[in-house]
């Protein structure tokens, strides 16, 4: 018998396509960039399964061209590249990774805050540029992180990755999420306060929510003006949940300290980016996930899921349940 046909949009690491191989037909996209969304249209008419990432499009068109298409297995566990009902229509069970980058993501989260509030980045190109002449009373002064009030917006995993990181600074942590989380509250110490309640009252920012409808541009001018002249915001979770325009003028006009993002609406970031001249602002290429390690697992996870699929079996991980409900 033949094997199913399977496009991976992307080089992952090895270990995952190992898996593939030996249940499918596999075509890797060989390209450093995003195969265009027509490639994958064509590519998807002959497929059983596609393993797509965060930067390919999967909406109804690819969709609609993928009339043999059983599953889509994102190497993310965001989702919001993905029209999820319109697989869901058809049909086609789609898997994430989650967990796996829960710990990974939120060092990195943490490795932003510590960068921004200590002036990391700026310290480094000091030295570079042979600027550095003496030990100064002032010479790049920061802010104290413990003792310091974080705010997580958005307490799943990842959230609460951060919320125990927070303790070893002895910083108190407030949160906000659509849904109260009172075993985490209870486990981490976390304290449930209103979204403006919290953009008052924290000296940390760190948004860790999906991108939804509901989340997008959640962060704007307003949320800017309760932060205050001596807070940051540090974004890991999707660029648009950030209203950028009133981020720059927040940056801008001093009405925050700083932001530290591993994720800009654009990306990547336009070279235009007013945000690319600002000082008080680290920016990295959406790295938050990306060791070594969890990034093989997530290639694995990704090939589980995808391997499921094919075979009709439920998804280890699956955001569309309703699909392999018996039918
Ligand atoms: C995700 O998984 O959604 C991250 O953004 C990339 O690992």
């Amino acid at each position: 018998m033949s094997k199913p046909k399977v496009f991976v949009t992307r080089a992952i690491p090895q270990a995952g396509i190992d898996m593939l191989q030996e249940v499918a037909e596999v075509d890797v996209w060989g390209g450093q960039l995003p195969p265009d969304k027509s490639v994958i249209i064509e590519k998807v008419q002959d497929c059983a399964g596609l393993l797509s990432l965060l930067t390919d499009t999967i909406d109804a068109e690819v969709i609609a061209a993928g009339k043999k298409l059983k599953v889509i297995s994102n190497y993310a566990v965001g989702y919001n590249n993905i029209d999820v009902a319109a697989a869901t229509a058809s049909g086609i069970a789609v898997g994430n990774t989650p967990g796996v980058l829960t710990d990974t993501t939120a060092d990195m989260a943490w490795a932003l805050l510590m960068a921004v509030a200590r002036r990391i980045v700026e310290g480094d190109k000091y030295v570079r540029a042979g600027r550095w002449l003496t030990w100064e009373p002032q010479l790049f002064l920061g802010a104290d992180v413990h003792h310091a009030t974080l705010g997580i917006i958005g307490l799943g995993r990842i959230g609460q990755a951060v919320a125990r990181r927070a303790r070893g600074f002895d910083m108190r942590v407030l949160y906000y999420d659509v849904v109260r989380n009172e075993d985490a509250e209870a486990g981490t110490g976390v304290k449930f306060a209103e979204l403006d309640e919290l953009l008052r009252e924290s000296d940390f920012v760190s948004l860790h929510c999906p991108l939804t409808e509901t989340t997008r541009h959640l962060i704007g001018a307003h949320e800017f003006e309760l932060m205050g002249p001596e807070s940051y915001l540090i974004n890991t979770s999707r660029g648009a949940v950030v209203d950028e325009t009133a981020l720059v003028t927040a940056l801008t006009e001093e009405k925050i300290a700083g932001a530290a993002l591993d994720v800009t609406d654009t990306e990547p970031i336009l070279n235009d980016s007013p945000l690319l001249k600002l000082e008080n602002v680290v920016i990295c290429p959406h790295i938050a996930s990306a060791s070594r390690q969890t990034r093989t697992k997530m290639a694995t996870m990704a090939a589980e899921n995808l391997i499921a699929g094919l075979d009709d079996k439920p998804l280890p991980n699956c955001v569309n349940p309703p699909v392999l409900a018996p039918k």
